[in-house]
């Protein structure tokens, strides 16, 4: 099979999946990522799976006046040049057509890694991530809870990555704060000297680490870009722990940081693997997936709709 995704084999004998490290791929002129497949998609994706906002956006944004855009997904598709947008279409697995390129480019690491499957080489949980910006977008300063391949499709991005190991950028309440609430994180100057500064172009990318905070910019042109990630088990046991203490915070119980008390995180974990277990049916509903969503992270948890109610009404007032 054909590499789909490369970089130096230093890199990932070195610094994979623990530092951040350039990478170029073969995806650049796939089919599935034209502006006119990608149109089909949001058609096919039901309304939470699309958030979309201002290219306006600050670095350092507060998501609760995130500057909105009074057009729908498929109007930011089709006007993409001029519609000062940005978006995300979520969880592009649950098509068939995108569950296959994901797979196919992770499986391409796995093998010139010397691993037979996919589940072998650690890659399980895949999810892709669909990215249309116009130009001049800023995706603001935030950390997200699974690795991912970055890859550059159309435009030019410079996407800055910063070192969080020494928790000096976002501590562990912060770090929960993002994977249980909003992933947004407030942005300073002194970062800087942490940063990881990529200009990427059409055939590049970069693999961004678990949990390790960044910003996005684009530039002249309107850009598409894939998020493909992945969490292994160890991700996916640290991230039940940040939902279990947010759950038992909100309810007024202070909570140790992961890795502190590690037996009550074992009991933590198991609670939360059985409440997602007893959840997964129910999710392939929209209006269970929204109920599931303020159930467990509160009111404000469904902000997705949010835009969409305030677009429909700047509509309805035109
Ligand atoms: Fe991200």
């Amino acid at each position: 099979m054909t590499e789909l995704l490369r970089a130096e084999r230093s890199a990932f004998e070195t610094l994979f999946p623990n530092k951040p490290f350039r990478i170029t791929h073969g995806l650049e002129n796939d089919p599935r990522l034209t502006l006119d497949a990608i149109l089909d998609l949001v058609k096919s994706l039901p309304g939470d799976r699309i958030e979309y906002n201002s290219g306006k956006a600050a670095v350092s944004q507060d998501p609760d006046a995130t500057p909105l855009v009074d057009l729908s997904p498929e109007e930011i598709v089709k006007r993409v040049e001029t519609a000062g947008a940005w978006m995300v279409l979520k969880q592009v697995e649950t098509h068939p057509d995108y569950k296959a390129l994901l797979e196919d480019a992770l499986l391409s690491v796995a093998r010139a890694q010397g691993f037979s499957s996919l589940r072998a080489a650690g890659f399980s949980d895949i999810q892709g991530f669909v990215f249309v910006s116009s130009p001049n977008s800023t995706t603001p300063f935030h950390l997200d809870s699974e690795d991912n391949f970055f890859v550059q499709i159309h435009g030019d991005k410079q996407f800055n990555i910063y070192d969080n190991d020494d928790r000096s950028i976002a501590n562990e309440d912060q770090i929960e704060h993002c994977i249980t609430k909003h992933r947004n994180l407030k942005f300073e100057e002194r970062y800087e000297a942490k940063g990881m500064h990529n200009d990427l172009k059409p055939g590049e990318g970069v693999f961004v680490p678990y949990l390790w905070p960044h910003y996005i910019k684009t530039r002249e042109t309107y850009s598409i870009s894939v998020a493909i990630t992945w969490k292994t088990r160890a991700v996916r046991r640290r991230n039940r722990l940040y939902v279990a203490n947010a759950m038992l915070r909100d309810r007024g119980f202070a909570q140790k940081a992961p890795g502190v008390n590690p037996g009550w995180d074992a009991l933590k974990v198991a609670f939360i693997a059985t409440g997602a277990a007893i959840a997964a049916p129910l999710r392939k509903s929209e209006g269970l997936r929204k109920m599931i969503r303020s159930m467990v992270l509160g009111k404000n948890a469904n902000y997705y709709y949010r835009a969409q109610k305030k677009d429909a009404g700047a509509h309805k007032a035109a």
